[in-house]
């Protein structure tokens, strides 16, 4: 096997986000998340578990950040949550979050580490939610004041930036099928959220153009979609899937304007948007984010509201994810860099998140936790990643998700997607042997 080389300036890190591992909900004045009234809503989330206290990072944050020191990573990527540093998500600022994330950030460049920021991971502030959150359409200036703030708080010493993360499944999960906050199931909500996001991200970037020098884009999730068969109404079901998931958001903002098939899935529920917005969202960024896990292998399902497609089901094996039951297959990442390149153009890319949850050994044995899949979930992804690169893709840096075991949302703290394991009892972090084996890749700078 050939080492493989990357780029000089190619960062490696890892990522994490707000609610997922901050814990310390409603203290030091932040105000309430959609994510904390959700998790506190019954019978939606596993176990009943919640982000109460989660990893109980915003207590632990130094130790944390010299456990990224320690383990050698070049940038690490966190979210902001909106309502931390403004309780009501818009007015009155609350000085202590906006500490929080200041001591943060000096942490990291005490260290050596790059921030990478992300203003909004799924946690859009309560008091915002109850004026119509994502479908009332001021959401994109409520978002363009909050983003102006933390630019003003960080932007002397954060220079990457993304806006949204994952807008497809903030919508998916929380208009459509109602499995996320803020719960709702309605093709209509969830056509005017999907557009406010963009619109929100728009003015996000603007607001960043006023005074800012550093870099901006947006973090979206790409999953390949195969049909399952040659039968035309597979076919069709993995482009109705692929319309979906993938070209939804990159379309109008790289290309201007929406994938025609929208108008079929939704309907009478999917409205015109003016020109003046489709300008808007395709103002120009500097990066796209890239979160891959797998490939959709996709057949037609007439039951699978609203687009008539699921995924087939893979069979398990032992390199099936058991956490979530995802498939492992690391071309797919490949195709997708190369496809994002071909379709949108040649803007720099980072792999922002791309990691695995498997069934770890619960305790350490001989001090060590041995997680083989993990370790080989990444090697792979890592030199599918590189061969990309070979392929002329601009792949500027991958971060693993995720640093920490964390709250996986609607599945709580069963999936362990950690490269560093947490003891939620005790709080403990152990990095696993997937951790030593990224820092050994960071250090040689390949594999
Ligand atoms: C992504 C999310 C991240 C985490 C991983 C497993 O979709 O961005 O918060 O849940 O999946």
């Amino acid at each position: 096997m050939t080492r493989s080389e990357f780029p000089k300036d190619f960062l490696w890190g890892a990522a994490t986000s707000a609610y997922q591992i901050e814990g310390a909900a409603l203290e030091d004045g932040a105000g309430p998340s959609i994510w904390d009234r959700f998790a506190h809503t019954p019978d939606t989330i596993a176990n009943g578990d919640d982000g109460d206290i989660a990893c109980d990072h915003y207590h632990r944050y130094a130790d944390d950040v010299a456990l990224m020191a320690q383990l050698g990573l070049q940038s690490y990527r966190f979210s902001i949550a909106w309502s931390r540093v403004l309780p009501d998500g818009r007015g009155a600022v609350n000085p202590r979050g906006l500490d929080f994330y200041s001591r943060l950030v000096d942490a990291l460049l005490a260290h050596g580490i790059r921030p990478n920021a992300t203003l909004y991971h799924w946690d859009l502030p309560a008091a915002l939610d109850d004026r119509g959150g994502w479908t009332n359409p001021d959401v994109a200036g409520w978002f363009a004041d909050y983003a102006s703030l933390m630019y003003r708080t960080l932007g002397d010493r954060v220079d990457m930036w993304s806006t949204l993360n994952e807008p497809w499944v903030v919508v998916d999960g929380g208009y459509v099928h109602g499995v996320m906050a803020p719960g709702h199931r309605s093709l209509h909500e969830a056509a005017l959220a999907g557009h406010n996001l963009l619109r929100a991200h728009g003015t996000a970037v603007q607001a960043y153009r006023a005074d800012q020098r550093g870099r901006i884009g947006i973090v979206v999730n790409i999953e390949p979609k195969e049909p399952a068969s040659d039968a035309a109404a597979d076919i069709a079901a993995a482009a109705r899937a692929d319309a979906y998931m993938n070209r939804w958001y990159l379309d109008p903002l790289r290309l201007g304007s929406y994938p025609d098939e929208l108008r079929d899935i939704f309907g009478a529920a999917w409205p015109a948007h003016s020109p003046a917005d489709m300008t808007l969202i395709r103002e120009p960024i500097d990066f796209l984010g890239i979160n891959f896990y797998k490939r959709g292998v996709t057949r037609y399902d007439a039951d699978a509201w609203p687009i008539h497609a699921s995924l087939q089901p893979q069979p398990q094996h032992a390199m099936t994810t058991l956490g979530p039951g995802w498939e492992v297959y690391p071309p797919a990442l490949t195709r997708t860099l190369l496809w994002v390149r071909e379709r949108y153009g040649d803007i720099p890319l980072y792999v922002t998140e791309n990691g695995a949850a498997f069934y770890d050994p619960p305790h350490t044995i001989d001090g060590a936790i041995p997680d083989p899949l993990r370790v080989y979930y990444l090697r792979e992804h890592i030199r599918a990643a590189h061969a990309a690169i070979e392929q002329g893709v601009d792949l500027r840096g991958y971060y693993v998700w995720s640093l920490l075991d964390n709250f996986e949302w609607g599945a709580g703290y069963g999936p362990r997607f950690g490269i560093v394991h947490v003891d939620y009892s005790t709080l403990v972090r152990t990095p696993k042997e997937s951790a030593l084996f990224y820092a050994g890749v960071i250090r040689a700078h390949g594999l």
